[in-house]
């Protein structure tokens, strides 16, 4: 084929059907595992108004500033591709009266985000979060809870290595303090800062505490810790989220350094790094956030969330060499000659579906050989033959492709066959969920 004259966008990337079953299984596992916590999902739409974004994530932020996909539409409103999922479940809290039967809201979603970086490995343009909002309450055991979630979810998957980062980045309260005092003792460094933290001295000093260039990480050096300008509810609300995280024996690191990009985090702040990734090491990132809601327009509510970055699981798999079993392979390929074996087999087909066979046939007029290749190349476990022969005597070739041995059976006796032959009806039902007593046998 000659060059093709489209490519995907810098940044995005096609998944492609090979890869699929890898993000298939991480995200039906993830499902899972929330129901396990009792979330349950919610669908936002993947643009929302600008300014959403810009009240909540921050003005001042990296993402608000220079990440966002914002464009006008025809009927010249600002819109901007969602670049995280807190703002627009927050917005969907609220405007759906979420709070007004008084529970606790424990939300997850499952999507792509958009957000204008340089590309690398395990950033993208287009990527994909698996995220969860619990909003309405201020508890301790809530955020050491998402933080057990999250780690539960990396379990299932395999992921080995991980840290736990934890901080806490106070709230409106005691922060305001720190972020003086932080001022005051760069004062005198300003210049010696990367050009991106001169601009946060003034707007956002917190922001360069987590600033990855050496020469600011220097500067820092005997900077004054957050942890020790917490209020007492601060404090008190930290020393409940370690205690239950001792108690459901997660180790975790308190990094007072531990800032991250989005303006709305009070008290937690967390990161779960994996050291199988390069330099976007992040795998997972949450903390608490107890006046969105209100800065939305609501009633002051507390709210604690994270979301994983899926590109980043499946790298860290990849690189970590972790193979999922995915069950991928057909049940049956059905290999017909002539025309009156196609006919006959494509009907046959249809009723090994029914049946709740994976079965395929070719669609492409090769030959037997080139069939019979085509099998193997699809893993399946069984090959039906069919011509003109196995007509005229109404029987039909099953060939065991493991074992090699072939047998010639009746034609109507096909179906029972498989089914004895493969294992019970419900290891090989892909029809639905029926655990073996649907009566897809009996269609
Ligand atoms: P975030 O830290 O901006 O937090 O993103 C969460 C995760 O998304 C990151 O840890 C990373 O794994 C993944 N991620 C972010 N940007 C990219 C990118 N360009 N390419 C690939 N993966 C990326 C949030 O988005 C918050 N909304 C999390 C949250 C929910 N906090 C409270 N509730």
């Amino acid at each position: 084929m000659s060059e093709p004259l489209y490519q995907a966008v810098r940044g995005t990337k096609d998944i492609l059907p090979e890869e699929i079953g890898l993000w298939q299984y991480l995200e039906s596992s993830a499902r899972e595992i929330f129901h396990l916590f009792n979330y349950k999902e919610i669908r936002t739409p993947v643009f929302e108004e600008t300014t959403l974004f810009a009240r909540s994530i921050g003005d001042e932020t990296d993402i608000v500033g220079k990440e966002m996909y914002t464009f006008m539409d025809k009927g010249e409103r600002s819109l901007t591709l969602r670049p995280e999922g807190t703002a627009g479940v927050v917005r969907s809290y609220l405007e759906n009266k979420l709070y007004a039967s008084g529970q606790l809201q424990k939300l997850y979603y499952v999507g792509p985000m958009f957000r204008y970086e340089r590309p690398q490995a395990g950033r993208q343009r287009q990527f994909h979060q698996l995220g969860v909002e619990a909003i309405g309450s201020d508890d301790p055991r809530l955020d050491a809870e998402s933080i057990a979630l999250c780690l539960a979810l990396f379990t299932q998957w395999g992921l080995k290595d991980l840290s736990v980062q934890l901080n806490s980045v106070g709230c409106a309260i005691c922060r305001p303090d720190y972020q003086n005092g932080l001022k005051n003792f760069l004062k005198d460094h300003v210049s010696e800062l990367c050009e991106d933290c001169q601009k946060r001295y003034e707007k956002n000093p917190l922001r360069i505490l987590d600033c990855k260039s050496t020469h600011c990480q220097a500067v820092l050096k005997n900077a004054p810790s957050i942890l020790n300008s917490l209020c007492d509810g601060c404090k008190t609300h930290l020393t409940g989220v370690e205690k239950h995280l001792q108690g459901l024996n997660i180790s975790y690191e308190l990094n007072s350094r531990l800032v991250r990009g989005l303006d709305y985090y009070t008290r937690t702040a967390f990161e779960i790094q994996s050291p199988h990734l390069g330099s976007q090491n992040t795998i997972g990132a949450g903390g608490r956030y107890n006046n969105l809601v209100e800065q939305l327009g609501g009633e002051s509510t507390p709210a604690v969330g994270f979301a994983i970055g899926s590109e980043r699981v499946i790298l860290a798999l990849q690189e970590m060499k972790e193979s999922i079993p995915l069950g991928e392979g057909l049940d049956l390929y059905f290999v017909a000659m002539g025309e009156k074996a196609q006919e006959h087999g494509f009907v046959l087909l249809d009723q090994l579906r029914r049946a709740g066979f994976l079965a395929d046939m070719d669609y492409q007029g090769r030959g037997m050989k080139a069939q019979m290749k085509q099998a193997d190349r699809l893993k399946a476990k069984f090959t039906l033959v069919l011509g003109d022969y196995e007509i005229e005597n109404s029987t039909i070739q099953v060939k065991n492709m493991e074992t090699g041995l072939q047998e010639m059976i009746s034609l109507e006796g096909v179906i029972p066959w498989l089914m004895e032959n493969m294992g019970a009806h419900e290891d090989h039902c892909h029809s639905c969920d029926c655990g073996g007593h649907c009566q897809h046998e009996g269609e």
